[in-house]
């Protein structure tokens, strides 16, 4: 099935920037911590200083320049109202990008807006979606109570059976959405096997990589089209905001601007600041998470009162070796 919107995603040959950016600072050679540091950091040129502003505003002068923009449909290169881009949002958009290997981010007000969006820029009326039986409950509803209202489907099978996944695949699939390691089993999604699927007919791969963070494993080095995240977890790991990513290629992640301008789940400027932030600390709150929660799993694993532990870091989890194979961090002995 080949819509207008296939067309225009794998034909237009206009060349895209990565960002939308403040400067052109690259972080590209650096390693997590420096770039969760670093990375996007929009520090004030007239005063010095250090560490992005909180851009509190709803609308910008407009000017010829992004008269221009807004006329050539690069509207999401120019500040022109918050809802469609806030310096705020740009740098921590720009810190997600160094971090996941991503060429551009957005950021939403909820991971649910996130998921969301990206489905519905992703999906067209008669499409169909291959999903996941062990898969977040708010995932799971959009999927099952609100495609068909939109002429959608959605077959939901083992997220790690491969061939139980090529089997769901019809002539309408458009989209493999999986969470890297699911909520709350985690089990683990073979995502160099769902990639080459993707590829053998043609379909975009979506993950949901909220509870690994782009600090145990960058589903785009897979190979993967699109990696979504709630923020609001270990990305932000402060318990003091809702939020949500997604990131991918600048031509994706264009598509799904547009859609999150109409479904208005754009981030606050200063939920913005406090996960940018939170981002600072990223490698290094995910290395102690890591290695707190291999002991906890070692500990709990030796209690009698436990019949079994579910922890992908453990010899006893039956997906052991694909842990060790496609994850960093103390899920591997690489750490
Ligand atoms: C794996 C996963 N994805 C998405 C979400 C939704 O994120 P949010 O609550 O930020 O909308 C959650 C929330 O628990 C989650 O666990």
């Amino acid at each position: 099935m080949n819509s207008k919107k296939d067309i225009w995603l794998n034909d237009l040959q206009r060349r895209r920037e990565n960002g939308p950016t403040l400067h052109k600072a690259s972080y590209s050679e650096c390693k997590d911590s420096t770039k969760s540091v670093h990375a996007g950091q929009y520090n004030d040129p007239n005063t010095g200083a250090l560490g992005t502003p909180i851009f509190q505003c709803s609308t910008f002068y407009l000017n010829d320049a992004s008269y221009k923009a807004i006329e050539e449909g690069r509207g999401r290169d120019e500040m022109i109202y918050s809802r469609y881009g806030n310096p705020s949002q740009w740098s921590v958009q720009e810190k997600l990008s160094a971090l996941e290997h991503a060429e551009s981010s957005i950021v939403f007000s909820s991971g649910m807006a996130a998921i969301s969006s990206t489905l519905l820029a992703l999906l067209d009326k008669g499409s169909h979606v291959v999903s996941s039986r062990d898969i977040y409950g708010g995932t799971y509803n959009f999927l099952y109570e609100d495609l068909y209202r939109y002429g959608m489907s959605v077959t939901f099978t083992s997220p790690t059976n491969i061939e139980a996944i090529e089997a769901a695949i019809q002539e309408n699939t458009k989209v493999l959405y999986f969470e890297a390691l699911t909520n709350p089993l985690l089990k683990i999604t073979p995502l160099s096997d769902l990639v080459a699927l993707g590829k053998k007919y043609n379909l975009r791969v979506v993950i949901d990589n909220t509870f690994l963070t782009p600090y145990n494993v960058k589903p785009l080095d897979l190979g993967v089209d699109l990696v979504v995240n709630s923020a609001t977890k270990y990305l932000n790991g402060h318990s003091d905001l809702i939020g949500g990513t997604v990131s991918g290629s600048r031509k994706l992640i264009d598509t799904i601007w547009p859609q999150m301008l109409k479904n208005g789940g754009s981030m606050d400027p200063h939920a913005c600041f406090l996960l940018e932030r939170s981002l600072k600390t990223f490698a290094l709150r995910m290395r102690t998470h890591n290695d707190n929660a291999l002991q906890l799993a070692y500990f709990l694993e030796a209690q009698d009162t436990i019949k079994r532990v579910y922890y992908p870091g453990l010899l006893s989890h039956d997906q052991y070796d694909l842990a060790q194979s496609q994850m960093k961090g103390k899920y591997s002995r690489n750490d």
